[in-house]
């Protein structure tokens, strides 16, 4: 252990037991959601599960509200709700990853953990740490008891990257397939081109650059934390890109892919996961043993013009989104739902008559099945609005205390909105349409437990037994 881990290895545990408890008398601190103890959250990082454990790291800002320098924190579940903290698992305590232990994924052989992150380094200068200035390596961090890391090691630095890249190159996501490792990197190339590129291993140590994924046409300067994988067969890639036009300041989705991504293939239509405020870097595992994919997201947006004043004020920002299952609707587009965990917690129903106000719990699972326009509002500050005639879904804030600065988001959907379900934690809302062929999610700060109002829909509401 070197010295700066040392004393990080002090000072962490120290701001978290000098702010936990103001963190944890916010009202609005989630039930079941992952959040930081203390300070600042974005990514999940390193999902994976081990025996029956469910571990996932984030992206962490312990020092610092707004961010500051990356730690990778730790929370472990055994139902995907729960999640107790665990010690922080990377530090940036290395020459290789002194300015943020950056995003990355986890790959588990016989009970080890592969940790394969980007070790963030800004040299000094004056430089614009886009093209000049900036290291971002693919550092390897090995644990053989999911707690404590065995060995720490830089495996690729800039000079190994292909031609003609940015210092921007980042977010390893590795799996093991056919009998080898495959690793994909995030990249932002010198004329400002998001793509992916693909890597390939036999040891988890060497790897080969093998392909460069991308769209004909530019799609946005920079893709961040990408991931590939297949529901049914069908290949996805999916990326959060910036520089592209849509609702938010940055997108988040994936591609199709068609062919064989370690050679020929074409990137299909992008489409947009999430059309709420607060969705980001997403990233899938496969559940163990059982063929089941997950898939959790940042429930926020960087550098967006809104934010969460409320919690800030407690000393901690950002959530994650619920786990969510991801399936293939057969035609190219992944459906995402809740994980059947949550629906465990239901308690016993009760129904929202339609045009009544009605109280429900701070944790709600509501449901429904809209046979037209319908609206539903929350704590008459927020409302969700579907109009049949174009098939378009908004949510609109109209209360500034709770919206942290946001407006409106919509959705046109691809069939007639005929299911909903609204899961509802202290201050985040997800909004699943059409059996998670659409999502919204959003940070809300009602003043306490919510009251729901709908038009034109029977609704039913499930307390959450957490
Ligand atoms: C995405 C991201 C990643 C990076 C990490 C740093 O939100 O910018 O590309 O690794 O956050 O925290």
């Amino acid at each position: 252990m070197n010295a700066l881990q040392r004393d990080l290895k002090k000072l962490v545990p120290l701001v978290e037991s000098l702010g936990a408890e103001k963190a944890a008398a916010d009202p609005h601190r989630q039930r079941f959601h992952i959040q930081p103890m203390v300070g600042w959250l974005n990514d999940p990082n390193g999902l994976c599960k081990i025996g029956d454990t469910y571990h996932a790291f984030f992206q962490y800002g312990p020092f610092d509200v707004t961010g500051g320098v990356k730690h990778w924190g730790h929370v472990v579940s055994r139902d995907l709700l729960h999640w107790e903290y665990r010690p922080v698992m990377l530090y940036p305590d290395e020459p290789f990853d002194c300015h943020g232990a950056y995003s990355g994924s986890a790959l588990v052989e016989d009970g080890t953990m592969y940790l394969y992150y980007t070790g963030n380094v800004k040299f000094p200068g004056d430089y614009d740490y886009i093209r000049q200035g900036r290291g971002h390596n693919v550092c390897l961090a090995v644990s053989r008891d999911g707690e404590h890391i065995d060995s720490k090691t830089c495996l690729m630095y800039n000079k190994d990257y292909p031609a003609g890249l940015t210092c921007h190159v980042r977010d390893p996501k590795v799996f093991a397939y056919e009998g080898r490792y495959y690793m994909v990197l995030g990249a932002r190339t010198v004329d400002d081109r998001g793509e992916v590129l693909v890597f390939e291993s036999t040891d988890r140590l060497h790897w080969s650059h093998i392909n460069t994924l991308t769209t004909p046409e530019p799609f946005g300067y920079m893709w961040e934390c990408p991931d590939l994988f297949a529901l049914d067969g069908q290949w996805f890639l999916a990326v959060s890109p910036q520089g592209i036009k849509c609702q938010n300041i940055y997108g988040c989705g994936y591609f199709p892919v068609c062919g064989d991504w370690r050679g020929d293939c074409t990137l299909g239509e992008f489409h947009h996961a999430d059309f709420g405020f607060d969705y980001y870097a997403p990233q899938s595992f496969v559940d163990g043993d059982t063929d089941r994919r997950l898939q959790i997201g940042w429930m926020g947006m960087p550098d967006a013009d809104y934010g969460n004043p409320a919690t800030v004020a407690y000393g901690w920002q950002h959530c994650m989104t619920l786990p969510r299952v991801l399936t293939h609707d057969g035609q190219g587009h992944i459906l995402q739902n809740p994980v059947p965990e949550l629906t465990a917690c239901r308690g016993a129903a009760v129904a929202l008559p339609d045009g009544a106000e009605q109280a429900v719990d701070v944790c709600f699972d509501l449901t429904a099945a809209p046979a037209g326009d319908f609206s539903l509002a929350f704590d008459g500050g927020l409302t969700l609005a579907y109009a049949d005639a174009d098939r378009t879904c908004c949510l609109t804030f109209t209360d500034d205390a709770m919206s942290g600065g946001r407006t409106s988001r919509c959705v046109k959907l691809d069939a007639p909105c005929r299911r909903l379900r609204v899961v509802g934690d202290a201050s985040s809302l997800e909004i699943f349409l059409n059996d998670g062929a659409a999502v919204l999610s959003t940070r809300y700060y009602p003043a306490g437990a919510p009251t729901l109002r709908a038009a034109n829909l029977d609704a039913v509401v499930y307390p959450l037994n957490l």
